[in-house]
């Protein structure tokens, strides 16, 4: 058997007039995680939707684990789970019935189904709550025992679509450490997120799309060297000061410096350089002479990212305060860089 246990080509799917996927491709090797990051409307949901074999493509090919999903969905529903978008679980059943239930709809021997429930109500923290009708549960208790429904039977390929849109910045993380050891055992995980930071967390390498078309793929790593790599910035106190500053550092990049006059401020790309270029930088500024303050070194978000390869924010939901924090930040230092990094 291939290593690759998600192979996506040429798909496009259209509703009416609106496209909702224009020819994405896309390949998840075994055992990986693959971030599936777009703002709303790109297609997430129509393209997880088609790999779990609930809609048909219109064009292009899925294939799971060596099965079609339009000439064998049968052999793909068993291979596959999946935690859709909204809560697929029964409110009036408790959440041990809801787990069981499921278990049944896979055929798996009752004894097997009650075993698999206790297990994983005990690993999502909901076995407190276990034998209360799934109704009485909070948003992010609802969305636990819905990711646990869709690994009851164990599926080696799992399809999350947002799984932790809506949930607190607490539940978030505690739903990564779960995500993160089922990994870990060895499942292939495509993750649909709108969340820069989930996608960096999580995958090994993420599809960026937008508007229904795979924009750019790679590592997070490798992405953010597609927007120049690291950069440092720093302030100059003394205004008259700054070109000097900016031209001391200039050897640091083969891109100039850019100077926000506004701010005082100078940030140069340098690529894959690393510490020693910081260490250069504060040895140039000090023989110029410049007095600078804040000099640091950072990484470009994935934020920075998208609003490079898409020209908008990835539109985080509104209320991820921290992500609407983040976009407006790096829309600043766009616009302080003139939007060079388009
Ligand atoms: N059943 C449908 N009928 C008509 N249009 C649809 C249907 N499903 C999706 N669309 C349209 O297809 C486009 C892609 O939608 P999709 O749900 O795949 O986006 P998404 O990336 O999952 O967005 P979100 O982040 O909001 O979940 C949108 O313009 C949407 O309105
Ligand atoms: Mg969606």
């Amino acid at each position: 058997m291939s290593d690759t246990a998600i192979v996506v080509e040429g798909l496009g799917k259209t509703f009416g007039s609106v496209v909702a996927l224009r020819g994405v491709d896309l390949e998840v090797p075994r055992g990986s995680v693959l971030g599936l990051l777009g703002p709303n409307g790109a297609g997430k949901t129509t393209a997880v939707r088609i790999m779990t074999t609930l809609l048909r493509p219109d064009t292009g090919r899925v294939v799971i684990e060596g099965r079609d999903v339009v000439s064998d969905p049968d052999g793909v529903r068993r291979v596959i789970g999946l935690a859709g978008q909204s809560a697929a679980i029964k409110e009036e059943l408790t959440g041990r019935e809801n787990l069981v239930f499921t278990g049944r709809l896979y055929h798996l021997p009752m004894a097997r189904c009650r075993e698999r429930a206790s297990e994983l109500l005990e690993r999502f923290d909901l076995s407190d709550a276990a034998d209360r009708q799934a109704r009485t549960y909070s948003g992010g208790m609802q969305r636990r025992l819905d990711l646990a429904a869709s690994l009851v039977a164990e599926p080696p390929v799992l399809f999350l679509d947002e799984p932790t849109t809506g949930l607190d910045p607490r539940s978030r993380i505690g739903m990564w450490s779960v995500i993160r050891d089922l990994v870990s055992g060895g499942t292939t995980l495509l993750l649909t997120t709108q969340y820069l930071e989930e996608a960096d967390e999580l995958a090994d390498q993420i599809a960026v799309i937008d508007h229904g078309t795979v924009i750019a793929s790679g590592t997070s790593d490798s992405l953010k060297d597609q927007v120049g790599g690291d950069v440092i910035e720093f302030d100059v106190p003394d205004r008259r000061a700054i070109r000097r500053a900016a031209e001391a550092v200039a050897g640091l990049s083969d891109v100039p410096p850019v100077i926000d006059d506004d701010n005082s401020h100078v940030t140069v790309r340098i690529g894959r350089r690393g510490s020693q270029a910081l260490i250069d930088a504060v040895r140039l500024v000090d023989q110029a002479g410049v007095e600078v303050s804040g000099l640091a070194m950072h990484r470009p978000s994935l934020d920075d990212v998208f609003l490079t390869l898409t020209g908008h924010a990835a539109s985080p939901a509104p209320d991820d305060a921290a992500g609407s924090r983040r976009s407006r930040r790096s829309r600043r230092r766009r616009e302080a860089s003139g939007g060079r990094s388009q």
